[in-house]
């Protein structure tokens, strides 16, 4: 229960430092910064099936729960397609639209999938969610 409240104000706190230094976000950096939420929540379930954490359900279940706004917004924030340098997303995404867009959705759909009431059942569920990370990431972000 503690963790889970440090690591709200923690996060918290980090939306609040980028929400300063990033005042006008790039298209890029808003990219970025979605990605970075995403990975935020889901090291959360990730580290609770492997034990690093303790199992906690209301966490696990609001984890989830962030992440499928998280996946809903994606396409919205992939609109711009500014690529700057140090951006890892390719072409490819803004010349197959749909398709990114569905593996979009595809993540949206698996999330729905994941059961956070017990340790086995989150165990069971999330690989499917790796999965999903990974099959965008393979086609639509550099390497
Ligand atoms: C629909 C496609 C898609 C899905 C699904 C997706 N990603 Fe990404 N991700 C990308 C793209 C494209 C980039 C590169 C963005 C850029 O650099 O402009 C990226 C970048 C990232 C980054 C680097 C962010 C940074 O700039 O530091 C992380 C971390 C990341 N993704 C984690 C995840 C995780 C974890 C999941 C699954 C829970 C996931 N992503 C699901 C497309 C996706």
């Amino acid at each position: 229960m503690l963790k889970g409240i440090i690591y709200l104000l923690m996060s918290v706190f980090f939306m609040f430092i980028s929400s300063i230094l990033f005042a006008a976000d790039s298209g890029y950096v808003e990219r970025s910064k979605l990605m970075q939420n995403i990975r935020l929540e889901f090291s959360v379930l990730a580290r609770m099936s492997r034990e690093k954490i303790e199992f906690d359900e209301s966490l696990a279940e609001s984890a989830r729960l962030n992440l499928l706004k998280l996946a809903a917004s994606t396409p919205t924030i992939f609109e711009d397609d500014d690529l700057p340098i140090n951006s890892e997303a390719l072409p490819a995404i803004w010349e197959n639209w749909d398709d990114f867009v569905s593996k979009s959705e595809d993540l949206e759909f698996v999330l729905e999938g994941v059961d956070t009431s017990t340790l086995i059942d989150l165990r069971g569920s999330l690989g499917n969610v790796g999965a999903a990370c990974g099959s965008c990431h393979q086609k639509y972000r550099m390497n």
